[in-house]
C-alpha cells in the first residue's frame, strides 16, 4: 500500500479493506501469481501495472438518469432554489461537482435537467459541470461524449432528438450545447484538494468502496467546497455518518439529498476551515 501511495499517490488506506483484497485476486489471476510480494515485484518491474490496478479499482457502471426521481428532484426543486438565491447581478453562476463521475453519464444527465428546467432563461447563467475520477479511461470517454445505443437506452426519446446527433452505427455524440457545460479531469478525491464555490456535489455510488474514516474527511472537504445554501448528493444506499451529519441538513431523505449547514444559519455548525 505504501509503494502504491509513493509511487503514485493513491492512497489504498482509505478503501475497505475487502473490496482491495477482491480488486487485487483479480490481478492476481490475470498474472497468474498468488502473493502480494509477487505482485509488488510486478508494480517495480512493469509501471504499466498501476493503471491495471487503477482500472480493477474502479468499478466504473453508471448510466443516464440513474435513479430518475432524483432527476426529477434535482428540476423540480434543487435547481430552481439555486436560481431563487441568485439574482442579483454577477451571481449567475452554477457550478456542479461529480466526485468519481464516471464515462460522463451523469454530468450530461445534468447538463440536459439545467437546459430543460432554465429553457431560454439558460443563456443568463454561467454553467459548469466538473466531473472528475481516478480513471483516466473515464476522462478519455467524458471528453469524447460518444455513447452507444444500448448506453443511451435511458434517455427518453424525445431529449435523445433534442441533446444528441446519431452518427454512422449505433453511436450517439453528445451536442455543443451540452458539451459546453462539461469539464473532466482526473482527480482522486481522496487525496486532492477539492476546489471551491460549488452548488452541488453529486457524490454518489463512490462511498460504498470506502472505509468510514474516509467518508468522514470526505464529507468535511465536500462541506468547505460546497457554497453557501449548496446541497450534496449522495447514492441511493449512502448516507452521512456521525458528527458530519451536523454539517448538512435533510433536503430530501429519500433522493439522499442534503443542504449545507452554514455558521449563520445554524450557530451549532462545526467551524470548518
Ligand atoms: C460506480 S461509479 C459511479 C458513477 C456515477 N457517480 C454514478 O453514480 O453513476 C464510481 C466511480 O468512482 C471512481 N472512483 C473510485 N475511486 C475514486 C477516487 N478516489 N477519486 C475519484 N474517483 C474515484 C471510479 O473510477 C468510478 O468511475
Amino acid at each position: 500500500m505504501l509503494r502504491v501511495r509513493n509511487d503514485r499517490g493513491l492512497d489504498l488506506s482509505a478503501y475497505k479493506q475487502p473490496f482491495i483484497m477482491r480488486r487485487l485476486r483479480s490481478r492476481f489471476r490475470a498474472l497468474d501469481i498468488c502473493k502480494l510480494d509477487e505482485y509488488c515485484m510486478v508494480l517495480r518491474r512493469n509501471p504499466a501495472e498501476y493503471e491495471k490496478l487503477i482500472e480493477a479499482l474502479a468499478i466504473n457502471v453508471t448510466e443516464f438518469f440513474r435513479d430518475p426521481s432524483l432527476f426529477e428532484l434535482l428540476s423540480s426543486k434543487v435547481i430552481k432554489e439555486l436560481c431563487r438565491s441568485k439574482t442579483k447581478p454577477g451571481t449567475k453562476h452554477l457550478r456542479f461537482l461529480c466526485a468519481g463521475g464516471a464515462s460522463g453519464e451523469e454530468a450530461y444527465s445534468i447538463a440536459i435537467a439545467l437546459c430543460e428546467t432554465l429553457g431560454s432563461q439558460i443563456d443568463d447563467y454561467t454553467i459548469s459541470i466538473h466531473s472528475v475520477d481516478i480513471d483516466d479511461d473515464c476522462i478519455i470517454k467524458t471528453k469524447a461524449g460518444k455513447y452507444t445505443a444500448e448506453r443511451v437506452r435511458n434517455v427518453p426519446i424525445e431529449l435523445l432528438e433534442k441533446y444528441f446527433t446519431q452518427e454512422e452505427g449505433d453511436l450517439y455524440s453528445v451536442k455543443p450545447v451540452l458539451r459546453k457545460m462539461v469539464r473532466t479531469y482526473h482527480m482522486d478525491i481522496l487525496t486532492a484538494r477539492i476546489p471551491k464555490h460549488f452548488d452541488v456535489i453529486f457524490c454518489r455510488n463512490l462511498l460504498i468502496y470506502f472505509s468510514k474514516e474516509a467518508h468522514s474527511e470526505l464529507f468535511m472537504k465536500f462541506h468547505s467546497a460546497i457554497a453557501i445554501d449548496g446541497f450534496l448528493i449522495l447514492g441511493r444506499t449512502e448516507t452521512l455518518i456521525g458528527a458530519t451529519k451536523g454539517m448538512f441538513e435533510v433536503f430530501d431523505a429519500k433522493e439522499r439529498v442534503y443542504r449545507k449547514v452554514t455558521m449563520s444559519i445554524r450557530s451549532h455548525a462545526p467551524a470548518i476551515v
